[in-house]
């Protein structure tokens, strides 16, 4: 599974990288399948534990690299994949819709745990780090803790400043439904990337159009005022018949919290 995130995210790379050698930027190019993909605009004043974990390296100019929940003051959740480059070179921020506007608080992070069962077990996509400055009396999301509400047909919303493939720059903060199409249907589409349906989400239409994608892994999926989800993977963004994947907040509550509380 490890393969597989990081091909997703270097190959939109290369994607950047061959449309800017190419002067292409901003130009008509062939549409990548369908893209956020399908969302609307949304607002980190509504939903001020929306996080955007920027990073140094990261291949846009915005510097947007994935998402992230704030739970308490000092920490966030995110997801595993993420969390392969340097510690110093992340930070979060909170409160800014338009990444390139500014605004908003920033922290960087002074500590990363990375479920230790991640790339070893199937699932395990969560990570908890520490803000060197705490966002303090920013409201935070409670967990999920109950994984009966992994159920086809509830509608979460899934938030973050990725790929929507309309600007391709990861900038604006969006949010799009995705319903829970349940764990049948992933285990049989993604039988062969490993689902896990005890410790994954599976969401989206069947059709594809609407769903997260490059840049909001790691952001919240929300259900009934709780973090029900991480942006984790899939196979492309919006495809028919390829939804997206999200780790399973309540399979992990009990070691998240934790980690949130230690
Ligand atoms: N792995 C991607 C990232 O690093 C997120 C992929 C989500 N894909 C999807 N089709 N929902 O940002």
């Amino acid at each position: 599974m490890t393969g597989k995130l990081k091909l997703a995210r270097a190959a939109f790379a290369a994607v950047i990288l061959v449309a800017a050698s190419a002067g292409a930027v901003g130009t008509a190019q062939a549409k990548p399948p369908a893209p956020i993909v399908g969302g609307t605009a949304a607002s980190t004043a509504q939903t001020p534990w929306a996080i955007a974990l920027n990073n140094s390296g990261s291949p846009v100019p915005s510097g947007q690299w994935c998402g992230a929940t704030l739970v308490k003051a000092n920490k966030i959740v995110t997801a595993a994949h993420c969390m392969d480059e340097p510690r110093s070179t992340y930070t979060a921020i909170q409160g800014r819709d338009k990444l390139t506007n500014g605004g908003g608080k920033t922290s960087k992070i002074s500590s990363i745990w990375v479920d230790p069962d991640y790339g070893a077990v199937p699932g395990h996509d969560v990570a908890v780090l520490t803000l060197t400055t705490p966002f303090t009396g920013i409201a935070t999301l409670p967990l999920e803790t109950s994984t009966a509400a992994d159920k086809a047909g509830a509608q979460p919303t899934v938030y973050g400043w990725g790929d929507t493939f309309d600007d391709r720059i990861q900038n604006q903060f969006r949010k799009v439904v995705v319903p829970v199409l349940g764990d049948t249907y992933c285990g049989d589409v993604y039988a062969s990337e490993g689902y896990v349906a005890n410790g994954e989400i599976c969401a989206g239409y069947k059709q594809g159009g609407k769903d997260s994608c490059q840049g909001d892994s790691g952001g919240p999926l929300v259900l009934n005022g709780r973090l029900f989800g991480i942006v984790s993977w899939g196979i492309g963004c919006a495809e028919a018949g390829h939804p997206g994947v999200y780790a399973e907040v309540a399979t992990y509550s009990a070691t998240l919290a934790t980690e949130i509380n230690s």
